[in-house]
């Protein structure tokens, strides 16, 4: 591709035409049959946007609030792991790029650049992901590092008790890398017989056994927010409230988990429902377009998080990549709002959108 891309699906492919297959397969692939990774794409063609018409939209307002933290546009950077196989400078060049967006990015536990590095490389509002580990000393140290950096927020992966079948990472024999953040705290080698010892490493160190009561643990360990991600039932979004999160975020890690588990559009307004308001509901799976943030927005998010295409825009062209990337989807929200009489977020109501009933 000789021109300069012009949207999220190129910078797909130019990240395509940089990476050795094995870590492109590694970001784009999903888990078994990728049902799922192709219906979160999917669903969101099956909503069209009801505009209005003749409302004064000659000045466009972006910004919002996430926890108190105002942001230029609802549009953070989601928690994927080793940025480094996608660019040199790693996790460090993304965190840049949401701080130049003036954004807020989740920094993966899984990162190849550790906690300290990232704090100190960039003023991004920065929020820490965790799993929890069988080792529970583990979790604490790494959430008592993350709350002396600054960061801002603890968000609980919580879908992944195994790793998803990922059939493109065994079959190109994954290895994951040595992780910057574990401490050495264990030091087994894992290996697999299946080809890629990712999912021997998930699980021998993560805690399958992990289950509501937990959260309080989490919750007295920090003063900071925790929110848990991994949320597609109304069911799990009542339970969370019960045990006293401080926002959810809908999620199903981007089909790399169970697969033929719902496009995430398509739960998002049940539990939007189910939450009232008590806290922040985040978004994210297959945003690709301004137009599929609007509809996310429409149907009850705060903001949205964005996996693979800052990890393409990554790939791409480094942090000036990520960079783009934000300020496409940041352009393209614009252009939406302003088609479909909406100068501020507040004005993207249930209304703008229509869902066919039955399929959403
Ligand atoms: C992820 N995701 C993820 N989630 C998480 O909580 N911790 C992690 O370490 C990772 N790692 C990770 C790696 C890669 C390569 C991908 C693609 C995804 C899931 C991620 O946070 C998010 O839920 C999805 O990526 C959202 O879907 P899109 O935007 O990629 O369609």
């Amino acid at each position: 591709m000789g021109a300069e891309p012009v949207n999220v699906n190129e910078f797909e492919e130019l990240a395509r035409q940089a990476l050795p297959k094995m870590f492109y397969d590694h970001y784009s692939s999903g888990a078994e049959d990728q049902h799922t990774l192709k219906e979160n794409v999917k669903a969101f063609q099956k909503i069209m946007i009801r505009p209005r018409i003749l409302v004064d939209v000659s000045r466009i307002d972006l910004s919002t609030t996430v926890l108190g933290y105002k942001i230029s546009a609802p549009i953070m950077i989601a928690p994927t792991a080793r940025h480094k196989l996608a660019h040199p400078q790693g996790e460090v060049a993304t965190a840049r790029a949401a701080a130049s967006c003036n954004t807020i990015m989740i920094l993966s536990y899984m990162s190849s650049c550790t906690i300290e590095e990232v704090a100190s490389s960039c003023n991004a509002v920065r929020f820490f992901q965790i799993y929890m580990y069988k080792r529970r000393d583990i979790t604490a140290k790494l959430v008592q590092r993350a709350e002396r950096c600054g960061y801002k927020a603890i968000v609980l992966t919580v879908d992944t008790p195994r790793l998803g079948r990922r059939e493109a990472d065994i079959k190109n024999k994954m290895i994951a890398p040595q992780l910057k953040n574990f401490e050495g705290l264990i030091s087994t080698e894992f290996s697999s017989d299946d080809g890629s010892n990712v999912e021997a490493f998930v699980r021998n160190t993560f805690d399958a056994s992990l289950s509501w009561k937990d959260i309080g643990w989490l919750r007295s360990i920090t003063k900071l927010p925790v929110l848990i991600k991994g949320v597609v039932t109304h069911e799990d979004a009542l339970k969370a409230i019960e045990v006293g999160v401080d926002g959810i975020v809908v999620s199903n890690h981007g089909g790399r988990q169970l697969d033929y588990a719902p496009a995430t559009i398509s739960v998002l307004e049940e539990v939007v429902d189910a939450v009232k308001g008590k806290v922040p509901v985040l978004f994210d799976g297959g945003i690709r377009r301004g137009t599929d943030i609007f509809k996310a927005l429409a149907l009850g998010a705060q903001a949205v998080l964005i996996g693979r295409p800052a990890v393409y825009g990554l790939a791409a062209k480094g942090e000036d990549g990520v960079k783009r990337v934000i300020e496409m989807l940041k352009n393209e929200l614009e252009n939406t709002m302003a088609f479909s009489g909406c100068p501020t977020l507040k004005d993207i109501s249930r209304n703008h959108v229509r869902t066919q009933h039955g399929i959403l």
